[in-house]
């Protein structure tokens, strides 16, 4: 498997042909990252100022927006900027929800838009972070407060960044690999306090055994230098004013540096998948031999 495959696509609007869908899915669902080197999201004249690191509030590093609630946090600015940046979040989640809609026509009725976000913070710079908390170190995506149980994780990249900076990412082998790795390492988490968790609030919804999984990779592999250092982990360049897709929750990836990004969150039940087998939750049944959800 390739760990990136190129698609020549360069509106968010394309009308993809059915072998080009055909292709992204496949190559998508086996944990490769699709890259549009010809898809720029492009900036107004009037949104290039909010290309400064002083876009989010001081000690955070990434502007967030809810498009249900059609609210924006984490941004510095009031009045008419923060209704601006606003704006631009609100045109980047729309026209990605156009994209993946038109390239997995399959699945549209189930797969559900969540959170923007901008990240305008030089990502080589980020200090005082937790080993946990950063994204610096190769890892597949897993949040304690937000259980997926089960469903899948999918971001799109855009690459906003007017100086040619490219992002770049470091990625791991494929998911399958990683599982093996580090299962013999996890511990089984008790089910009365997970309830209890999501009784008062603290996980939007119920810890199953797939997330508990999940979240202990994330943070074994965060942990593990030898991990970390395994030479089959690849650099990759994701240029400037490209946009790229990914399953985060099966792609081992750590960004290395890069300014300036658009990311745009999807859900996806593992039933809408063209290949489900191909699902972390199903790979990790198989190697574990149980139900986890
Ligand atoms: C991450 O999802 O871990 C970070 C990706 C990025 O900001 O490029
Ligand atoms: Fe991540």
């Amino acid at each position: 498997m390739e760990r990136i495959t190129p698609i020549l696509i360069e509106h968010f609007d394309a009308e993809p042909t059915v072998t080009m869908c055909a292709q992204a899915v496949d190559a998508l669902e086996a944990g490769s990252i699709l890259l549009l080197p010809y898809l720029s999201f492009k900036l107004l004249a009037e949104e290039t100022q909010f290309l400064t690191a002083q876009a989010v509030e001081p000690k955070r590093k990434n502007v967030s927006y809810d498009w249900r609630l059609q609210k924006t946090k984490g941004d510095s600015y009031i009045g008419e900027l923060h209704q601006k940046l606003q704006q631009l979040l609100a045109r980047y989640a729309n026209q990605a929800n156009i994209l993946v809609n038109s390239l997995f026509p399959h699945y549209t009725k189930s797969i559900q838009l969540a959170r923007t976000s901008y990240r305008p913070v030089e990502a080589f710079d980020r200090t005082n972070l937790s080993n946990r908390k950063d994204d610096r170190l190769l890892h597949t995506d897993a949040f304690p407060a937000s259980p997926t149980q089960g469903w899948r994780i999918l971001r799109v990249f855009s690459n906003i960044n007017l100086n040619r900076e490219p992002r770049v990412w470091r990625v791991g082998e494929n998911f399958e690999k990683v599982a093996a790795r580090f299962l013999p390492h996890l511990k089984t988490k008790n089910s009365l306090v997970r309830h209890l968790l999501n009784s008062v609030n603290i996980t939007r919804g119920l810890q199953t055994n797939y997330d508990a999984a999940m979240l202990q990779l994330h943070d074994l592999m965060k942990k593990d230098q030898a991990y970390q250092d395994d030479p089959l982990n690849q650099m990759i360049e994701l240029p400037a004013e490209t946009t790229w897709l990914v399953f985060t929750d099966q792609v081992p990836h750590a960004v290395i540096s890069g300014q300036f990004c658009l990311e745009q969150t999807f859900y996806l039940p593992v039933q809408a998948m063209t290949y489900p087998e191909r699902s972390p939750l199903k790979i990790l049944e198989r190697l574990m031999n149980k139900p986890l959800v």
